[in-house]
């Protein structure tokens, strides 16, 4: 079979995506329709000609424009069912997915509209496609502390089907450590922990990731490779990256696909995984973001199946649901 057919045909999980990332414009036009929301695109092509980031930055001044109109429980579910349904197409079997409940709250929409769409997507993609899934509830790290505990607070009554929480928005600026006390309280409360850090700070974030926050897992983590000893611990440690090569692309943390470090990662002993961030914005899914390096790097089927495979150990799902999926 041709490498196309393989990589899709690859039992995959994904572990980094943002579902308010998954907002198709197709989508966005419907739900601004369906809600009376007024969006400044004339067209669907021209929502997709905005989507040209220099940064971090430009993608979430956007990115948060974009989510204004999802307002209803319905929204979220229709939000996460498109995912679940595209997802399932690319071979995912399963798949950890955050969202932003402050970008949603904020706006005057409740916490539970957010979660409950959510809720019932999953129990749906479990039933018809046979995926599992993950919730992770992400703190937007350019707001205060206070403001994220507050919303773990929010959170309680659902904390039995949230699996962890992350950690993401505007990075530099907004170090691991204004977030400690509130990881340590979620970590107390039996939640698993993820940060993205090193997408655009420094390998002292990464670091701080780990000794501060005590995370699971770094979410990008590619300023990581600029500190040879942060390297070797990270490798040592079996720490998963969840690497997301077009995010990349699209927010200029490389310059080209060809300069992505995917396979240097695995070379010096990372536990990288593949995963696509936001998919409506930086221009593909999963298995396109495997396509993608595998053509321009050259992976061969052992290091995409490491790849898959890493997903899976990275994972937050116990024990035997692991080990059915190797
Ligand atoms: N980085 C930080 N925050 C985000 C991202 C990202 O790649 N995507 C959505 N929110
Ligand atoms: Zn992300």
């Amino acid at each position: 079979i041709d490498l196309d057919a393989f990589i899709t045909g690859l039992p995959k999980a994904e572990l980094h995506l943002h579902i308010e990332g998954s907002l198709e414009p197709e989508l966005m036009f419907a739900l601004a329709r369906r809600n009376g929301v007024a969006i400044p695109y004339a067209d669907v092509e021209a929502v997709r000609a905005a989507y040209a980031f220099g940064n971090l930055q430009d993608f979430l001044d956007i990115y948060y424009a974009g989510a204004d109109v999802l307002r209803t429980r319905q929204d979220f579910h229709d939000l996460a069912a498109a995912y679940f349904d595209r997802a399932a197409a690319d071979g995912v079997v399963h798949a950890e997915i955050m969202f932003d409940p402050q970008t949603h709250t904020a706006r005057g929409i409740p916490f539970a509209e957010v979660i409950e769409g959510l809720l019932s997507a999953r129990a749906e993609a479990e039933a018809r496609h046979g995926m599992t899934s993950l919730l992770i509830l992400s703190f937007l790290r350019h707001l205060s502390e206070e403001d994220a505990v507050a919303t773990l607070a929010e959170a309680e009554p659902w904390l039995d089907r949230i699996a962890a929480v992350g950690l993401d928005s505007s990075e530099m600026g907004h170090p691991p450590e204004k977030f400690a006390r509130v990881f340590a309280t979620a970590r107390e409360k039996g939640l698993r922990l993820v940060a993205h850090a090193g997408e655009e700070g420094p390998p002292a974030y990464v670091m701080q990731a780990l000794d501060l926050l005590k995370v699971d897992r770094i979410d990008h983590g590619n300023r990581a490779l600029e500190d040879a000893a942060l390297v070797e611990r990270l490798a040592r440690d079996g720490m998963t990256l969840t690497v997301c090569p077009l995010s990349n692309l699209k927010l200029c943390v490389i310059d080209a696909i060809e300069d992505h470090p995917i396979d240097r990662m695995l070379t010096l002993g990372l536990k990288a995984t593949i995963n696509s961030d936001d998919p409506a914005y930086f221009g593909g899914y999963v298995a396109d973001n495997y396509r993608a390096v595998a053509g321009a790097r050259g992976l061969d089927r052992g290091q995409l199946a490491t790849l898959a495979r890493n997903s899976f150990t990275g994972s937050f799902l116990p024990a035997e649901a692991v080990a059915a999926h190797l």
